[in-house]
């Protein structure tokens, strides 16, 4: 399959409400089933849309947000909280590829050029991230570049009260992401 070269670059304000259509598209193709029809049908645009304002509009923020973009759009972003826990470290808080666009290496891209950015900026500390346990591609995604699945927790929903399966996945540090 042919590969895709979109820029990556830092997310700013005005990405907000394009990062919230991907993201409500893709949890829509991939979180059938996990999350509730009504809020994946109904409530998921507008929920994420305050949530990427919100994080994207403040100027003290721990997120490091970065967008791939070509001419005709947005087709890609990833998120990181940084120092978001004592022993885990960073958390990849989320990574979405254009579900038209999935498999053509936009999404190891996005953890490369992120990877190397968090190092930068929160420099010596292991990573890690939460995926449900249902989703299969994405934890051999991760596992692909070095991620170590470490236990099975419960991941809170958007949703008030919900709760899904989920696996934590980690990389201890120094951070390396497998050589392709
Ligand atoms: C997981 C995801 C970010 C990977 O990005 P990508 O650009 O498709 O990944 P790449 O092309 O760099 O790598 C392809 C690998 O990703 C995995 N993968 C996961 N979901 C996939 C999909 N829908 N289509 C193709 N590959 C997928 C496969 O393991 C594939 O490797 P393989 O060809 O050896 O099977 C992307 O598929 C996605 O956005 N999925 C939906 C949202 C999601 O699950 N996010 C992760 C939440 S923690």
């Amino acid at each position: 399959m042919s590969h895709i070269e979109p820029v990556i670059r830092a997310a700013r304000e005005s990405d907000a409400d394009a990062i919230a259509r991907l993201h409500a598209e893709s949890w829509r193709s991939s979180a059938r089933g996990l999350m509730s029809d009504h809020y994946l049908d109904d409530e998921v645009y507008d929920e994420r849309r305050s949530l990427w304002r919100s994080r994207l509009g403040s100027g003290d923020s721990p997120y490091l947000t970065l967008v791939a973009v070509q001419r005709d759009g947005l087709h890609g972003f990833i998120c990181f909280k940084l120092r978001a826990d004592p022993k885990w470290g960073n958390l990849l808080d989320n990574l979405h590829v254009d579900p038209e666009l999935c498999g053509r290496g936009l999404g190891e891209a996005l953890m490369r050029v992120g990877v190397t950015q968090v190092e930068q900026v929160a420099p010596g500390l292991p990573m890690h991230l939460l995926v449900f346990a249902a989703n299969r591609g994405a934890r051999r995604f991760y596992r692909r570049l070095g991620g170590v699945e470490s236990g099975e927790v419960q991941m809170p929903l958007p949703e008030a009260d919900r709760n899904a399966d989920a696996v934590r996945i980690a990389w201890a540090t120094p951070v390396r992401l497998q050589a392709e």
